[in-house]
């Protein structure tokens, strides 16, 4: 089964290019699932059909959708260490529905929600699963944690000390919460394996794809390459950009003039800094677009004769790995120009030029504390590693 993940910053189009997408793979005959893991749950509206938490047949033949609600999720697997602490929140005062809601670590719903990708995956019912992702990306974030499992229980190992002070100021001592670290590994071992093989299949370049979506402004090109980076780092493999609600060019209103022109300069910067992967890009329709008519339409200007559940591109032109301690960042290159590479760090952003070659990267935090040591080409990649900074 092929996995399809859309994200992207909040309102770019992810929900509207999900539900297209799923629409033209159903058409060409593949058994498609449309997935919504967002809890704003706008697939209903995007679809223009009521759905639930089990997948049911929308629009053509062969195409089902759901939006999940991961609450059976939680139950079986966060069930007893929510309610113990909720059950001490509350003894401190703390309202019933407040404690319960602080009682969910932040990302827990989202990893849940990928959880239930792993049972279609083994189900086998479908051919391609498509994903509209949430926007915030920290379940992206806590998958690719190497140790998510020390992760978690050091974080609710510190969560009496650093939530409840900060939530609830009016609570001057901050409380003690009664879990023992044998209570969350025994509660919370299964859903780790679980996340495992999860974790397994989503960094699987052959079956998982992730495809970002973006508009051509500069708030969100932004936000892309830092996704992007992140991604990267995590292993998941983007093969595509999605840049949507282009301004078409039969608008010659002059009021457009420079909304046009900056658009023009952002998707040939978006051109150039993710080559070599493919870049689709979708107009700005007449209307919102909603129902099976319209997404159809939009998904014939995207993917004309295109199938859209094969794999948009194989490269992976950024990876970050450990090498002899260091972490090396290897970057493509399309052909190799000569000269020596200079590097220039600004905080998160390291500047690279090599020749005629320039690009500006956004890294990771992790990178973004250390400081380049060298840098070298290498066949068809720039490889720069990083070390702790002097002093
Ligand atoms: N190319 C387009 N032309 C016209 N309207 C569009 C286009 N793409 C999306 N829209 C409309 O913009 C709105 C937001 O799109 P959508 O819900 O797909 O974004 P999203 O990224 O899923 O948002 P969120 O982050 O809130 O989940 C919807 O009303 C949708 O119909
Ligand atoms: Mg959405």
């Amino acid at each position: 089964m092929r996995i399809i993940l859309y994200t992207g910053k909040g309102g770019v189009g992810k929900t509207t290019l999900s539900a297209a997408t799923a629409l033209r793979s159903a058409e060409l005959g593949h058994r498609t699932l449309v997935i919504s893991t967002d809890i704003a749950h706008s697939l209903t509206d995007s679809l223009d059909a009521a759905l639930t938490n089990e997948p049911q047949p929308v629009g053509p033949t062969g195409l089902w959708a759901a939006e999940l609600d991961t609450g059976d999720e939680l139950e079986r697997y966060w069930g007893n260490i929510k309610r113990r602490i909720a059950e001490a929140l509350r003894k401190q005062g703390v309202q019933a529905p407040v404690a319960g809601e602080l009682a969910i670590l932040p990302g827990l719903d989202e990893i849940l929600a990928l959880v239930r990708i792993k049972r279609y995956v083994e189900e086998g019912e479908y051919d391609a699963l498509i994903i509209d992702s949430a926007p915030t990306g920290a379940a992206m974030r806590l998958l690719g944690a190497p140790d998510l499992q020390r992760w978690y229980t050091r974080h609710l190992a510190g969560l009496s000390s650093g939530l409840t002070r900060l939530l609830i100021p009016s609570l001057q001592k901050t409380i003690k919460l009664p879990l023992s670290e044998s209570l969350i590994q025994g509660q919370i071992q299964q859903l780790f394996d679980e996340v495992k093989r999860l974790r397994e299949i989503l960094t699987d370049s052959r079956q998982t794809s992730v495809r970002l979506v973006l508009n051509p402004d500069h708030l969100s090109v932004q936000e892309t390459q830092r996704a992007y980076t992140y991604m990267s780092l995590f292993g998941l493999a983007v093969d595509a950009l999605f840049v949507n609600r282009i301004l078409p060019t039969e608008i010659e209103d002059p009021f457009f003039e420079h909304w046009k022109a900056d658009q023009a300069d952002h998707i040939e910067n978006i051109h150039e800094t993710f080559a070599p992967l493919p870049v689709f890009q979708v107009s700005l329709m007449r209307r919102e677009v909603r129902g099976i008519e319209a997404l159809s339409a939009l998904a014939q200007e995207l993917y004309a004769e295109q199938d859209p559940t094969e794999l948009l591109s194989q490269e992976q032109p950024l990876r970050f790995s450990m090498e002899n301690g260091h972490y090396i960042m290897a970057l493509r290159l399309a052909g190799v120009p000569a000269g020596a590479v200079e590097l220039d760090k600004d905080g998160n952003e390291l500047h690279v030029r090599l020749g005629r070659f320039r690009r500006s990267l956004i890294l990771p935090q992790v990178l973004a504390a250390l400081e380049p040591a060298w840098a070298q080409v290498e066949g068809q990649e720039l490889r720069v590693a990083f070390r702790e900074p002097a002093g």
